[in-house]
């Protein structure tokens, strides 16, 4: 059983990874609309990976006993200025991300919550990985500068990525 504290923090971080779904399915937008397919693509597996984490924090609650409660989610940003201002916002909401994963590790800690504390180092882990794939998208489109069809070039690379889905625990999946 976790407390009710931990409770309401799990149900808080839920909520925060269905708004970084809903905030890379408008930057998919942004780029379809700016004629970036690849890019489009990269953003909308990326939404189906916060799904999973949402997932993860739904189910966990729901085995611990707690209560699901679903809150209203923010309205996301729909324009930015270029494909690099994407990229920097990207990993800034990922550092965001980390510092509020690195927080529920700390209530855990001090609530000597062990099964949490074991539950929430995955998502130290995925943290680490979320913020490299979007430091490695700021420095591939840095790179690019200003260079003719570079950004085409890496539109088609973005367009590479698929879906794996959570490799199976008891609850695998976006589902
Ligand atoms: Fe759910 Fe992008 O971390």
């Amino acid at each position: 059983m976790i407390s009710d504290q931990m409770s309401d923090a799990l149900n808080d971080q839920m909520n925060a990874e269905l708004y970084s779904a809903y905030l890379y399915l408008s930057m998919a937008a942004y780029f379809a609309s700016i004629n970036l397919p690849g890019f489009a693509n990269w953003m909308r597996v990326q939404r189906l990976e916060e799904l999973t984490h949402a997932m993860k924090f739904y189910d966990y609650l729901i085995d611990s006993g707690a209560r699901v409660r679903l809150k209203q989610i923010d309205t996301p940003p729909t324009e930015w200025g270029s494909p690099l201002e994407v990229a920097e916002t990207v990993l800034a909401h990922e550092r965001k991300v980390t510092g509020r994963i690195h927080k529920l590790v700390d209530l855990a800690i001090e609530e000597k919550d062990h099964a949490t504390n074991a539950f929430l180092q995955w998502f130290v882990n995925e943290q680490v990985e979320e913020e490299a794939s979007a430091d490695a998208m700021v420095q591939s489109i840095r790179r690019i500068g200003d260079a003719p069809g570079g950004i085409f070039m890496l539109d088609r690379e973005m367009g590479q990525r698929v879906f794996n889905p959570m490799p199976a625990g008891i609850h695998g999946g976006v589902g």
